[in-house]
């Protein structure tokens, strides 16, 4: 049976649901976030206040753009309980999220948070194709982080037997990909880059093991890339999204059978699309940051919290809630490079339309006098490694002449032999290297 055959119906009623009863469902746990947050929250009680609103103002769904935003700095602020709208005691699980610079963004879970948690990453895994009795490798890192623990909880929950791998020793994840034979693997689409290539150096052929779908997520990656690991691998790679504030994994996941875009588990997540710039309300299908409400989280509400995600809204299509559009990249990662703004995802479109190169790249940000300066590093695929010098460079100028015509920077380009860029340990890929003076 094919996967499509497989997952057209979800595993959950819900996802069927009319847009009428999705909608009544959405107001009334929107009206008991408001309210769990105001008066639970000191930090909403005050916002809410400064802006003029109560919980009781909201009649319609429409009326959730008169409330305030929730930013990371907020959660900071309220440093390291302060947004919990339990009491501790009836917080069981906390994560983290480190972040580049100053204290880390801490999250807290009731035992029924973590239930849901289970039920929608089991409903993503489902979507993905994943079933009952599978094997699951989870190679997303354990810990702080909500990668891991949050996909082995689902996974489980769907009934699969859980390989706990974690992030880290490549080695030792190609063994097992092929000892314990998992049907599935959960991890960043990067780091399944780094263990493909480790079975090519120990000459094993990846369209031969167990492997049928891969669950990648926790940074932004490509149509491109997703066609290249299909074909490397003979799996079907599908995308999952989310964000420790929000919960983790599985806020939002994309359905095998048409592969367009993660569908946002809108029972539980009120999604808005805002311009950055005025915070004013976009309509479906436009450009902008994602922003997103909690409609049952117990232990941490958030209410209009800026993920800094830029996408859009799309129409439901295989089930009836609406998908986003692939992550372009966070407004964060946006580098302005001799005033062209520029996202990681564009250069990444760009490499892999070249045979020659592998999907590895870092931009590494200079200043010369006032100019900033773009080097692309990137290396060749195992199997051009034979290049010579004068070779690589025509591959380079190649990449050269596309990132000025699609992109309009111009850029130095290295083309490196293989395995040379930087490659990510356990996680998320480091793609930006910014050296410039602050
Ligand atoms: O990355 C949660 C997660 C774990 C999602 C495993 C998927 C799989 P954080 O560390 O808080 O949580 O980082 C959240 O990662 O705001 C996006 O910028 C980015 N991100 C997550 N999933 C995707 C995706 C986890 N599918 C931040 N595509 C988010 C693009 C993603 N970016």
């Amino acid at each position: 049976m094919s996967q499509a055959t497989l997952s057209c119906a979800g595993r959950d009623a819900i996802e069927h649901a009319s847009h009428d009863e999705l909608e009544n469902l959405q107001l009334e746990r929107l009206k008991w976030t408001l309210r769990h947050a105001y008066e639970n929250v000191p930090h909403y009680k005050q916002a809410f206040d400064e802006q003029g609103v109560h919980p009781d103002d909201l009649t319609q769904l429409s009326d959730l753009k008169r409330f305030p935003f929730t930013t990371k700095q907020d959660l900071r602020n309220n440093y390291p309980y302060g947004m919990f709208a339990v009491p501790r005691e009836r917080i069981s699980r906390i994560h983290a999220s480190s972040g580049t610079t100053g204290k880390p963004t801490v999250v807290g879970y009731t035992a029924n948070d973590i239930n849901k948690w289970a039920d929608l990453v089991a409903r993503s895994m489902w979507a993905a194709g994943a079933r009952p009795g599978d094997i699951a490798h989870v190679a997303y890192g354990y810990g702080l982080f909500t990668g891991g623990l949050g996909a082995h909880y689902g996974a489980e929950r769907l009934g699969c037997s859980v390989v706990p791998m974690s992030g880290g020793q490549t080695e030792k994840q190609v063994q097992l990909i092929q000892d314990f034979k998992p049907r599935v693997i959960l991890v960043t689409p990067s780091y399944f880059c780094n263990i493909l290539e480790e079975m090519q150096r120990q000459n094993v052929d990846p369209l031969q093991t167990a492997l049928r779908i891969g669950i990648f997520g926790a940074e932004p990656w490509t149509g491109q890339l997703r066609a290249d690991i299909e074909a490397r691998a003979g799996i079907d790679a599908v995308d999952i999204y989310g964000l420790s504030e929000v919960m983790g994994p599985g806020v939002a996941m994309e359905c095998v059978e048409s592969k367009d875009g993660p569908v946002v588990w809108e029972d539980h997540f009120y999604p808005e699309i805002i311009d950055p710039d005025t915070g004013e309300v976009l309509p479906d299908g436009e450009l902008g940051e994602l922003v997103f409400t909690s409609l049952t989280n117990e232990g941490m509400p958030v209410i209009r919290y800026r993920t800094r995600d830029l996408t859009r809204l799309l129409p439901p299509t295989s089930r009836s809630m609406r998908r986003i559009g692939k992550i372009t990249g966070r407004s964060d990662d946006m580098i302005i490079v001799r005033g062209v703004n520029l996202f990681p995802t564009q250069i990444e479109e760009i490499v892999l339309k070249i045979p020659e190169l592998a999907s590895q790249y870092q931009l590494v940000l200079t200043r010369s006098g006032h100019m900033d300066e773009l080097e692309i590093l990137t290396e060749v695929r195992p199997e051009f490694d034979h290049l010579t010098v004068a070779e690589r460079e025509k591959v380079g100028q190649k990449l050269k002449h596309l990132v000025k015509t699609y992109v309009g920077v111009t850029a130095h380009v290295n083309v490196q032999t293989a395995g040379l860029v930087e490659r990510t340990l356990t996680g998320k890929a480091r793609r930006v290297v910014d050296k410039r003076p602050r």
